[in-house]
């Protein structure tokens, strides 16, 4: 790949974005994306879902097929979310508000990190009714009320709360390293997290993660607003079933992508139980290591309503700003509906277990 490329829309599969955006990406920011020094959870998620055989099926119509899909009864034009991140405003100068916009363009919904740059309130100018805000239950339950309440008004149509992080890692060298520098770059405006811009008159330590919380805080959450409250970041079927009985509407079955716990089971596996588990009666969608439309017909088949993707999308929006982020969710689509055409799949209510090959023993 060369920088003589003048278009994203040249751009053919998430390999070809992921080698333009990094040519552009600070180096720091660069290795946090990759993980660096701590790649094989995020490496053992990939191969999860790679390994997993398709099987094609014959002689069906599949001259039109819809890839689109409910969740939390809004349809969208494909099961594919784009994942709440930090950092956006280090590969683009819109940051999180060029990502909503590629989303939008795409016909999807996008994710705001309570961690992000920009606020509730220019993203959901530009994504109205297509926005989730991301939350994490920080030790100032007031920034938490804060957040919800502007999520609200700007429009958001579900929070999204992070369960799997309740401590901040201790990463190993070369991503502490990377860390360093970006916390440097995160203290000045033009990269700061508005959730620290917003309160920095709160005392010290206000928005960092409460590794106190628990079930018992869901319903406090729930109280704040009537918008729906998906959990992101459960791998254990007890987990969901918890998730179920806490009003949770619905789920992320997600391993932070490698960031969080080291070793985690990889999602692909860890997806069969919890659809046996809570079956439909909330709504199951899966994150970490989807990199191709095929991936994302894997996670369908395995019971996942839909996936949330996070490093294509930010390799997107480094590569082209919102038409990269466009371009980068049209290319997984496209190949979403090659390959539910070549399964027999004309719609996603199409897709089920069958297109799966059973393990080689
Ligand atoms: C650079 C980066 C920053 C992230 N920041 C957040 C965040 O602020 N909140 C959160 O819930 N998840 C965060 N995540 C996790 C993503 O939302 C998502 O779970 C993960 O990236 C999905 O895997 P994928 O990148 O392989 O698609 C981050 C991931 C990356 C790579």
């Amino acid at each position: 790949m060369t920088t003589t490329m003048t278009s994203v829309d040249d751009l053919f599969d998430v390999d070809e974005v992921r080698a333009v955006a990094e040519q552009v990406m600070p180096a720091p920011y660069r290795d946090f994306v990759n993980n660096k020094g701590m790649e094989k959870t995020l490496h053992d998620d990939i191969g999860a879902w790679s390994s997993i055989h398709l099987r094609p099926r014959a002689l069906v119509d599949v001259r039109d097929v819809d890839t689109s899909v409910t969740v939390l009864g809004d349809r969208i034009s494909m099961p594919i979310i784009t994942a709440p991140f930090v950092g956006s405003s280090f590969v683009h100068p819109e940051g999180e508000v060029a990502t909503a916009r590629g989303a939008m363009a795409a016909g999807t919904i996008t994710t705001l990190s309570m961690n992000g740059t920009c606020t509730p309130e220019e993203v959901g100018a530009v994504a109205p009714g297509h926005y989730w805000q991301q939350l994490y239950c920080v030790r100032d339950r007031e920034v938490v009320r804060d957040v919800v309440a502007r999520a609200v008004a700007s429009g958001a149509s579900a929070l999204c709360l992070t369960v799997d992080l309740p401590v901040m890692p201790a990463f190993p060298r070369p991503m502490r390293e990377a860390m360093a520098e970006l916390f440097q770059r995160w203290s000045s405006d033009e990269h700061a997290m508005y959730v620290v811009r917003d309160y920095r008159d709160k005392p010290f330590g206000s928005t960092f993660p409460d590794a106190g919380v628990t079930w018992a805080d869901l319903e406090w959450l729930r109280g704040l607003s009537d918008l729906p409250l998906i959990l992101k970041g459960v791998i254990r079927p007890e987990d969901a079933l918890l998730a179920r009985d806490s009003g949770a509407a619905a789920i992320i079955v997600s391993n932070h992508a490698g960031q969080g716990l080291r070793s985690s089971q990889p999602v692909a596996h860890a997806l069969p139980s919890i659809v046996d588990a809570v079956g439909s009666e909330i709504e199951i969608y899966a994150d970490s290591g989807i990199r191709s439309g095929a991936d994302v017909l894997r996670a369908l088949a395995l019971g996942a309503r839909s996936v949330l993707v996070g490093r294509p999308v930010l390799w997107g929006l480094a590569a082209g700003g919102a038409d990269g982020v466009e371009r980068v969710l049209r290319i997984l689509r496209d190949e979403l509906a090659e390959v539910m055409a070549i399964t027999g799949a004309a719609t996603i209510e199409d897709i089920d277990a069958s297109v799966l090959a059973p393990r080689a023993s």
